[in-house]
């Protein structure tokens, strides 16, 4: 098969490793990729949001099947206008992307199908907002409605902060049209866990779990970034809580989107947290997770191109996919500075001296090269990822390799998986 990859971060990268080792693969692009897929098949230059040139780049190449990354080509209907023209491509319509990309929609759909999911309202504008965060007297979590790069939510534990947080949004505009509307949530306690699942419109594949760590600072301190770092499986998950969590939320949802005439296909990412009522949904994605594709997709057994297809044919409920059942860690190095301001252009070296160990893999994201150098250029720079017989192996391993790894300011939180082994 001929095969289109859409996106260029971490997760990309982890997808066409993983797709390079399909065997039904013929020929794999990548757009835009980076530095670190170059090995694995052909970078095209074509942005991942420019929908008109990837159609037209999918249509010229006689493409199989287009798999797209990244939410914005998602929310843009990606999906839509290749499917218009009968290429089959893999991952949501824009219409069923609302699930992430309007959070309005997405507890819309969470009430009337009874997900368990915080109490929340939303606003269309900062008095009334301003008003209800002053009326409450407990904890806040002040959300943008929109895509905002995994940085538009607040968890703010003083109803003052929460009204800054809305001002931010609302007033000063930080994340532009995607905070035209807030979402004020109570705040759930408890661990987070993300789950995946793999959902052809009615069959349901659920992955093997990860957990997440958002802030920037070790003991999960400072404001949200994409994601510092992931690991696979989450002992806390147990097979019990992975019936309870398809029961009560993804079927629900699978069944709520049909009936809202927005059949899903692609992966759900439902963000939980395991309270002490049962899970509850922070956040649905409409795609793979990053960083949490790359430990994930280390453990899957099995070929990726083969679910993509049955994912797009409505045929998952013949695949059958195993894990390897060692945990896998990602520690993320990070530009020194992100999530605020940072510094690119800051030349990378060791990634090979990293990727000597045959568990180790050292997945880019924000890289370039430059002069035959490999250089920073973006806040996530590295994912790197390391198996282990048990977590604390993997974890021990993955920050062996980090240290082999340098580049000026590098930055990466010193407590990935530590959650995992309390
Ligand atoms: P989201 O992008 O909605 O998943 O939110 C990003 C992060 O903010 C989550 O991973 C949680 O750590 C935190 N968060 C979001 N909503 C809540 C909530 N209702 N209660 C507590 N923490 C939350
Ligand atoms: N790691 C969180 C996300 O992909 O949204």
């Amino acid at each position: 098969m001929r095969v289109l990859l859409v996106g260029g971060g971490g997760r990309e990268h982890t997808l066409a490793w993983k797709l390079s080792r399909s065997r039904q693969l013929k020929q794999l692009y990548i757009a835009p990729g980076n530095p670190g897929t170059v090995q694995l098949g052909a970078n095209v230059k074509i942005k991942d949001n420019d929908i008109v040139g990837l159609v037209r780049f999918a249509q010229e190449k006689k493409i199989d099947l287009v798999a797209v990354g990244p939410e914005d080509p998602l929310a843009a209907g990606l999906v839509d206008a290749l499917s218009d023209v009968g290429i089959r491509a893999f991952g949501p319509t824009a219409a069923a992307t609302a699930i992430e990309a309007d959070k309005a929609f997405a507890k819309k759909i969470m009430h009337s199908s009874s997900i368990p999911t915080a109490e929340g309202r939303t606003f269309d504008n900062f008095r009334d907002a301003r008003a209800y965060i002053a009326s409450r007297d407990s904890a806040v979590v002040v959300k943008a409605t929109g895509l905002a790069k995994g940085k538009g939510v607040f968890v703010c534990d003083e109803p003052s902060d929460g009204i800054l947080a809305a001002e931010k949004i609302m007033v000063d505009r930080v994340f532009g049209d995607a905070g035209n509307h807030v979402l004020v949530e109570e705040k759930l306690i408890g661990q987070e866990a993300s789950i995946l699942a793999f959902v052809d419109g009615h069959n349901i594949y659920v992955m093997e779990s990860a957990q997440d760590h958002k802030p920037i600072g070790d003991g999960d301190t400072g404001p949200n970034t994409g994601g510092m770092g992931a690991y696979s499986p989450a002992p806390i998950v147990t097979e019990k809580l992975i019936s309870q969590i398809e029961r009560e939320i993804l079927v629900p949802l699978v069944d709520g989107m049909n009936r809202n005439d927005t059949p899903y296909k692609g992966v759900l990412y439902a963000g939980l947290m395991l309270t002490a009522g049962g899970p509850k949904v922070l956040e649905f994605n409409a795609r793979f997770g990053d960083p949490e594709t790359q430990p994930i997709l280390m453990r899957m057994k099995g070929d990726l191109l083969e679910i993509m297809t049955a994912v797009c044919d409505g045929t998952l409920d013949k695949i059958d996919l195993s894990w390897d059942p060692r945990p896998a860690v990602c520690v993320v190095m990070a530009s020194g500075g992100y999530p605020g301001d940072y510094e690119k252009g800051k030349v990378i070296t060791g990634i090979e001296d990293a990727e000597k160990n045959p568990d180790v893999k050292v997945f880019q994201a924000g890289t370039k090269t430059q002069d035959d150098k490999l250089i920073t250029n973006g806040g996530r720079v590295l994912g790197v990822t390391a198996m282990g017989a048990n977590i604390s192996e993997a974890q021990s391993r993955a920050y062996e390799a980090v240290k082999m790894i340098n580049f000026e300011g590098a930055y990466y939180r010193k407590d990935i998986a530590e959650k995992a082994m309390k």
